[in-house]
């Protein structure tokens, strides 16, 4: 590239600095003005999701105008974003001289594929073509999806796409997967209906079905960060998936962060032998092999099946889990894991009393389902589905199975889930799973006070109010304030105005 050429450039990009100003915050209308996904006539995406699901909604910036080649894009990306461009220029990709001998042979593989040599993985080939020498800024520009590394990496892309065939059976089709982590989020009703710059945070998990940089971040794309558990800890922390808390506070997880920086995580998981479990070493293992499939083994998912659908079935874990030939043989799976260095009674008998353990949870989960079904049946849940705002659409309003539903986890007015299913809602989708949960990661605080303890707080609160509403609704009809005696499941929905339940 000539100096004039590079001073052109240099111009543009300093026309492009003072343009800056007026279109940043503009929006392309084109592709934000709908949603997608079975909910989509309901929302319409904010600019940020351009970027969480740039499959669906991204569209190039308006400025700068103009086709660059791929020094052209570091010149001026160096000066807008160093450290970006930093990352970039100490990566793997811009230093394929410099390669591990493993990742050798990988680049071997991928010139086969791509069938040429390769000197650099440039910011053209990501964002815009693979081999492309030129890009025209305004039109071509890409945030690149799972597929366009895929085109490269096609073994790490199959594996990672080969999760669709696996997730939790008896669940929907390839959940839970990462590889279908976003049709998951697109699937929930509540999550359409409310406000998006607050249900973004959704996306910027889930969002791992399309991109594949929540594990080797941009732009360094390191293989030695994602085999370290923090890699997973973005996502699976909180209260709903604690699996970074409770793998941290466990023997594992002890040794771990004890020992840890003084294992070579340059080294493939295959050859790494460390003498403590990871997320990666456990997760990724299946049958004498590491994947990007982390799902082939799973067997609770987030107790969608276990601890909510088969509540409404009447059907316990342990009796569903040994009645399936395929997550019995899952079981096993999980066996090989731990007997690296655990005897197989011991593996086997800790895991066995994680299904144990699971039943005793159950059996408070269904009973406080039942109370709850039975105020509504008894029509003095209060206040009455019919008496209180309707959720906002798309969610379908479908009791009994909506009392405690998972909508009333991001929506809340006006009584409406009243406080007793709010509280078997976190009973189902909190609680219950997370003893689970600590069992599975050798975490003994997390599976006693940190979830038991707070499920029989649950329990007894719901006990408590349900007492209480019996208490007034006897009263009430011995006072003749409550002239409604039976199941409002003969009303039609909304016809009873709230003056009919008494304050
Ligand atoms: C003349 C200077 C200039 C050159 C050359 C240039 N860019 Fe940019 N690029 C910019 C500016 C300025 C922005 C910021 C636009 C904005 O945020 O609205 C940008 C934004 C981007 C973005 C982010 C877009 C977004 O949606 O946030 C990417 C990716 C990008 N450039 C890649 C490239 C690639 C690849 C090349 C080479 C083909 C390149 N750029 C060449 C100036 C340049
Ligand atoms: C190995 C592939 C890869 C290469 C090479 C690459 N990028 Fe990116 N880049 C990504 C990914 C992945 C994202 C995130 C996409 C998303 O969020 O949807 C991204 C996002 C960006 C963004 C917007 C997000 C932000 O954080 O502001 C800019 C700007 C950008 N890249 C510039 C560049 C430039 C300039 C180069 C060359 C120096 C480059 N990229 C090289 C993969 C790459
Ligand atoms: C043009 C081909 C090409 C594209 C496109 C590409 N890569 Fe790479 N990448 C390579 C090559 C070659 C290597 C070195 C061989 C290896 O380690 O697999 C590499 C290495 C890596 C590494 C290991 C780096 C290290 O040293 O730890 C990761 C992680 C990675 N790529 C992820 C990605 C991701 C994510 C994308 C898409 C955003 C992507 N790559 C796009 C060719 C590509
Ligand atoms: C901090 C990251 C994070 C956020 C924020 C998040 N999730 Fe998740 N979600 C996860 C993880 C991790 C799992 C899997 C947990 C497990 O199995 O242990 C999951 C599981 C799920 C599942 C069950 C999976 C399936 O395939 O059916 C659904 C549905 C879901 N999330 C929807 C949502 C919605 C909707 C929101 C926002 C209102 C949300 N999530 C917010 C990380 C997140
Ligand atoms: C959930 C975390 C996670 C996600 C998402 C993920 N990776 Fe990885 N990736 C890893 C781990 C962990 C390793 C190390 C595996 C090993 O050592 O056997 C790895 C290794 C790699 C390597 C080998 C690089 C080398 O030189 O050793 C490549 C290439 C790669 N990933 C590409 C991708 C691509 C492409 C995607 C998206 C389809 C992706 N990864 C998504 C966790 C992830
Ligand atoms: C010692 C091995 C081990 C380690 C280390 C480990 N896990 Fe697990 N994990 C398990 C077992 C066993 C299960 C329960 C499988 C079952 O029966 O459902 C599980 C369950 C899960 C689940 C629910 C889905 C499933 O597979 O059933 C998620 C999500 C999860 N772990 C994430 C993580 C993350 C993230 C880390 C690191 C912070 C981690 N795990 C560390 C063994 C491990
Ligand atoms: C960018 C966020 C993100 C990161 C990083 C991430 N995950 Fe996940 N993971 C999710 C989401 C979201 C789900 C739920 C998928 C769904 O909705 O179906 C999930 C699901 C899983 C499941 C299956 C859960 C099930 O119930 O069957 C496992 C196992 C898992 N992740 C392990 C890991 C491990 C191990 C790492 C780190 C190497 C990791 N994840 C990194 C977001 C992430
Ligand atoms: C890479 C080796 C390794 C793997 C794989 C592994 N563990 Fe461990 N585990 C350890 C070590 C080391 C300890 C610490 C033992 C101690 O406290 O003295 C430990 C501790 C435990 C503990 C606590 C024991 C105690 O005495 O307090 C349990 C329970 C456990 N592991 C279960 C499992 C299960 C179940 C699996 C498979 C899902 C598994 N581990 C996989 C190495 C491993």
């Amino acid at each position: 590239m000539g100096r004039k050429r590079h001073m052109k450039v240099f111009l543009s990009f300093v026309g492009v600095a003072i343009l800056f100003g007026v279109f940043c915050g503009g929006i392309p209308a084109q592709k934000l003005d709908k949603g997608v996904g079975p909910y989509g006539e309901f929302w319409k995406p904010i600019p940020t999701q351009r970027y969480w699901a740039p499959d669906y909604f991204y569209s190039p910036p308006e400025e700068p105008k103009g086709v660059y080649t791929a020094d052209e894009c570091t010149l001026c990306h160096k000066a807008l974003n160093p450290g970006l461009v930093k990352a970039w220029a100490e990566s793997s990709h811009a230093n394929l001289d410099k390669l591990l001998d493993y990742q050798k042979e990988k680049l071997a593989e991928i010139e086969k594929t791509l069938g040429r040599k390769l000197t650099k993985v440039g910011c053209i080939d990501c964002h815009g073509k693979v081999g492309a020498e030129k890009l025209d800024h305004e039109k071509e520009l890409v945030m690149p999806n799972s597929a366009l590394c895929g085109g490269c990496h096609k073994q790490e892309y199959e594996e990672f796409e080969s999760e669709k065939q696996y997730g939790i059976p008896d669940w929907k089709p390839g959940r839970e997967s990462h590889a279908k982590a976003y049709d998951a989020n697109l699937d929930v009703d509540v999550w359409a209906a409310v406000d998006k710059n607050i249900v973004q945070g959704c996306d910027m998990c889930h969002n791992i079905q399309h991109k594949c940089d929540s594990c080797h971040t941009r732009h360094a794309f390191k293989a030695s960060e994602s085999r370290r558990p923090e890699a997973c800890q973005t996502c699976h922390n909180g209260p709903d998936h604690p699996d970074i808390e409770y793998y941290r506070d466990s023997k594992h997880g002890s040794i771990y962060f004890t020992e840890g920086k003084d294992w070579d995580w340059k080294k493939p998981l295959k050859d790494a032998n460390y003498i403590a479990p990871t997320c990666q070493s456990c997760h990724m293992y299946y049958k004498g092999q590491y994947s990007h499939n982390m799902v082939r083994k799973a067997i609770m998912g987030e107790g969608d099946v276990l601890f909510y659908d088969n509540v409404f079935k009447g059907i316990k874990p342990t009796d569903y889990l040994r009645n399936s030939k395929e997550l019995m043989a899952r079981r096993e799976a999980w066996i090989e894991v731990c007997v690296k260095c655990h005897s197989p009674r011991f593996s086997r008998d800790y895991l066995d009393s994680m299904d144990n353990a699971s039943d005793a949870v159950f059996q408070y989960v269904s009973d406080a389902y039942a109370t709850i079904k039975s105020l509504y049946e008894e029509g003095i849940l209060y206040p009455m589905p019919e008496n209180r705002p309707k959720a906002p659409a798309p969610v379908a309003e479908k009791y009994p199975d909506l009392l405690g539903g998972f909508y009333g986890e991001f929506w809340a007015k006006s009584g409406n889930p009243s406080r007793i299913e709010k509280d078997f809602l976190y009973m189902w989708e909190n609680d219950a799973f997370l003893v689970r949960k600590g069992l599975a990661h050798m975490n003994p605080n997390g599976f006693t006070y940190l979830s038991w303890s707070n499920l029989l707080k649950k329990y007894v609160d719901i006990q408590s109010e349900a007492n209480t509403l019996r208490r007034l609704a006897a009263l009430e009809k011995k006072a003749k304030l409550r002239p409604r005696t039976k199941t409002k499941s003969k009303q039609t929905p909304g016809a009873a105005g709230p003056q009919q339940n008494p304050p």
